[in-house]
């Protein structure tokens, strides 16, 4: 099959958070598996060019309708570790991808609405005709509904759309200028409760929703988070547009790509290891406290924190999960990255309130290979989430031996599995430590469990960790699963 992936993300050239891992982790499952599949990104200026082979020019002044006249673009093309991705970057003054991925300006929505079109007017021109058109998240929103109303008039009948929903949080929103600009050239037609019309402000587009409307299949990273999504608030007012497309929408739980994250080959640690020579992970602790500077004590565990720093991902929690190691006499680090003013404010006085504590470190910032770093260091990594889609963190932590405590929401619900309450799994199964409330209570109690479990029954923590690592979420169940969508939608 030929699957082409159209996304704002792909590790490791472009990545904020884990929809750049599953860009990348799934379409090189699915060409393991015999399909062929090609990347379309926007050509930022911040991405990691030197993780792109034989980067060149595949096609020049691409023309793309936009406003009634055009915008001229350069495509150009490269391998991303052996994935073939095209990089779509305008020419004109107004160079849409010159700063940054997500700058949170209020045209992020044009930005993202003009690659959309770039996409499909590349494929259109270069003759490419995928049987499936994969879209990521609200940037691609449009996608399918510029190729059902547009595209297919001119020669992309047979084309299918996935739209996959890493979060429903950001739906992205526009006005009327939205379709002029797109050519989609009926404003009255557009601004239906049945189509694009926001479901509660009734003078804006949503994005999100038109994905959503269009799209063959609509599905979102987890079965758990499909239900909350459907039935609970975590569709952030889609859930009655989800309801009446429900015939067309899943849950696949996320993969991750064993080739990057795995202790045993893992370049950027020290000592591989595995679970037969599990004894080999405390040397890369040993090594992480040496770069953090932090004390060597072997009384202490570690716990860890890794992920953006935002509302999402319950920061009062992140933020009281480090006093409350301290209190525990627990060493812990923080890698985070904030993009909202306030919140990155408030680490970085944390960080210099912690500076010179030998059992705390705050990194704040994006940094790929000290995350590495530290999966395989730390004991523990907490992932006390307000709503998460799926999560990444806690799966690969797994891998890395290293115990999850995570708030029962999500994909977490459906990777972490409680020691001592989980009733749906034999005790040989569980795998971490799972609260369900927001208070800081939950997460005490849940961090003691793990802690006390550490400091007096290290046999027992030992079995722990090697039955997490015993868990297989790596990239096949999730490709099959996405081939099987893939055909299901071919053949309708
Ligand atoms: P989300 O996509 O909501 O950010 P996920 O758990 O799905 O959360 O994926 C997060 C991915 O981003 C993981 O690969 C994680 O290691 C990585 N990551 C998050 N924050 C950072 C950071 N500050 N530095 C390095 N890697 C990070
Ligand atoms: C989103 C979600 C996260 C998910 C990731 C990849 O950013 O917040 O839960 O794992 O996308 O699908």
């Amino acid at each position: 099959m030929y699957i082409v992936q159209v996304a704002s993300e792909c590790a490791p050239v472009i990545k904020a958070g884990g929809l750049g891992d599953v860009v990348y982790g799934l379409s090189r499952e699915l060409e393991i598996r015999g399909n062929t599949v090609e990347i379309i990104l926007p050509m930022y200026d911040c991405m990691r060019y030197d993780h792109i082979w034989g980067l060149h020019e595949a096609y020049r002044d691409l023309s793309v309708p936009w406003y009634g006249a055009a915008i001229r673009c350069d495509v150009f093309c490269g391998w991303v570790h052996g994935r073939l991705c095209f990089f779509i970057q305008p020419k004109s003054q107004d160079n849409f991808f010159n700063r940054g991925i997500y700058y949170g300006a209020s045209d992020d929505n044009m930005r993202f609405a003009f690659f959309s079109k770039a996409a499909l007017e590349f494929l259109l021109r270069t003759n490419k005709r995928p049987d499936v058109i994969h879209c990521h998240d609200w940037q691609t929103g449009l996608v399918p509904v510029m190729l059902y109303e547009i595209y297919k008039w001119h020669g992309m009948a047979n084309q299918r759309v996935l739209f996959t929903i890493h979060n429903f949080k950001h739906q992205g929103i526009g006005g009327v200028d939205i379709l002029w600009a797109t050519g989609l050239n009926n404003e009255e037609y557009y601004f239906q409760y049945d189509r694009l019309q926001d479901n509660f402000n009734p003078f804006v587009l949503n994005f999100m929703k038109g994905g959503i409307v269009y799209a063959n299949h609509v599905n979102t990273v987890s079965p758990h988070h499909a239900w909350e999504a459907h039935y609970g608030s975590e569709g952030y007012g889609l859930g009655h547009t989800l309801h009446t497309h429900s015939y067309k929408f899943s849950g696949i739980l996320n993969g991750v790509d064993y080739d990057i994250w795995n202790p045993e080959i893992d370049k950027y640690i020290p000592a591989k290891y595995t679970a037969e020579t599990l004894e080999n992970k405390v040397k890369n602790k040993k090594a992480l406290r040496d770069r953090l500077g932090l004390r060597h004590d072997p009384e202490k565990p570690l716990i860890c924190y890794i992920g953006r720093l935002d509302e999402q991902k319950g920061v009062h929690l992140v933020h009281h999960a480090i006093y409350h190691a301290l209190l525990r006499g627990v060493q812990f680090v923080l890698l985070g990255s904030a993009t909202e003013r306030g919140i990155n404010d408030w680490f970085w006085h944390e960080k210099n309130f912690l500076y010179s504590n030998p059992d705390a470190h705050l990194e704040l910032g994006f940094n790929e290979e000290l995350s590495h770093l530290i999966y395989a260091g730390a004991d523990m990594i907490v992932v006390p989430s307000n709503f998460e889609p799926c999560g990444l963190t806690q799966m690969i932590g797994l891998k890395y031996g290293t115990v999850p405590i995570v708030r029962g929401v999500g994909g977490l619900v459906n990777t972490v599995f409680d020691r001592d309450y989980d009733e749906n799994h034999p005790p040989e199964k569980r795998n971490g430590y799972v609260f369900q409330h927001t208070d800081f209570q939950a997460l005490e109690s849940a961090m003691d469990r793990a802690i006390g479990l550490w400091r007096y029954y290290p046999e027992e923590f030992e079995k722990l960790v090697l039955q997490g690592m015993a868990y297989d979420y790596s990239w096949k169940d999730p490709g099959a699963a996405y081939l099987g969508v893939y055909e299901y939608i071919r053949h309708r």
